[in-house]
């Protein structure tokens, strides 16, 4: 039998085999964000066919990071019961389940915009040719609230009996890797070194722009780099 059906380790974790569902979002939360009888059948579905390892859709770790009204939650107590549920009726199924936590930062301008707040992201880049939404720079203080917010959801998913977390790390959002490598390709190794000075990118988007005008993958906001 191929490998792809046998058992196998991630880390610590056991999987029944190696075929993982990647985090998607699945718009059957309620509005409160708390986990639906739909969303338990999903995940069963999914169990009983055979997925080894299911990881959920983006779900908000504070308030202030969520992005749609069907999101599900894990920034409140009160979401552990149903989230309990999901990990149990994916576990009977012998499957293993992971929560991908998320900030949506200044991406979750639209959605907070219905309820008259503002979002906020780590830099704010007024020239970005694709984001025209209102949003603000999050101080030092917001940073650290949210980070220990992603500390806090860590803490309701191990008790909800996820047997994983994944955190989303992309686009524009309060955690994004991608883009701050294409301005500071060396930054991993910065970081290993002890310097966690604040990655210089600010998610403006300019990068892309040049790559749709035809130039190559370059950081096209960083002043006097010599161009590829
Ligand atoms: C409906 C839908 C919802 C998605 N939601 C998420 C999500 O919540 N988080 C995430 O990291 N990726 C999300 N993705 C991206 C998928 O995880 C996956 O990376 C992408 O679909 C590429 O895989 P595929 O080519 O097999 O579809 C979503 C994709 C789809 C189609
Ligand atoms: S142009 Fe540079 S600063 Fe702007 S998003 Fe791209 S990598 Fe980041």
């Amino acid at each position: 039998m191929s490998v792809l059906f046998q058992p196998g380790k991630i880390g610590k974790l056991e999987v029944p085999n190696r075929f993982v569902r990647s985090a998607t979002y699945d718009g059957c939360a309620d509005k409160q964000g708390r986990v639906t009888s739909a969303q338990v059948s999903l995940f069963e579905d999914l169990a009983a066919g055979g997925t080894g390892l299911i990881v959920t859709g983006i779900a908000y770790a504070h308030e202030s990071g969520r992005i749609s009204a069907y999101q599900n939650s894990i920034a409140e107590d009160s979401c552990i019961d149903g989230l309990q549920q999901l990990t149990a009726a994916v576990h009977a199924k012998g499957a293993k389940i992971a929560v991908q936590l998320f900030h949506a930062g200044r991406e979750a301008a639209g959605f907070l915009k219905t309820r008259n707040q503002i979002a906020a992201g780590p830099s704010a880049a007024e020239d970005d040719p694709y984001f025209k939404k209102k949003y603000r720079s999050l101080p030092q203080n917001e940073i650290q609230e949210i980070a220990g917010a992603f500390g806090a959801a860590t803490a309701r998913a191990k008790t909800a009996g996820f047997d994983a977390v994944q955190l989303h790390a992309a686009h524009a959002y309060f955690i994004a890797i991608s883009r701050p490598l294409i301005r500071e390709p060396d930054l991993i190794r910065r970081w290993k070194s002890g310097d966690f000075q604040t990655p210089a990118c600010i998610s403006c988007n300019k990068c892309l722009e040049a790559l749709y005008q035809g130039r190559a993958l370059h950081c096209a906001a960083q002043k006097r780099q010599s161009r590829v």
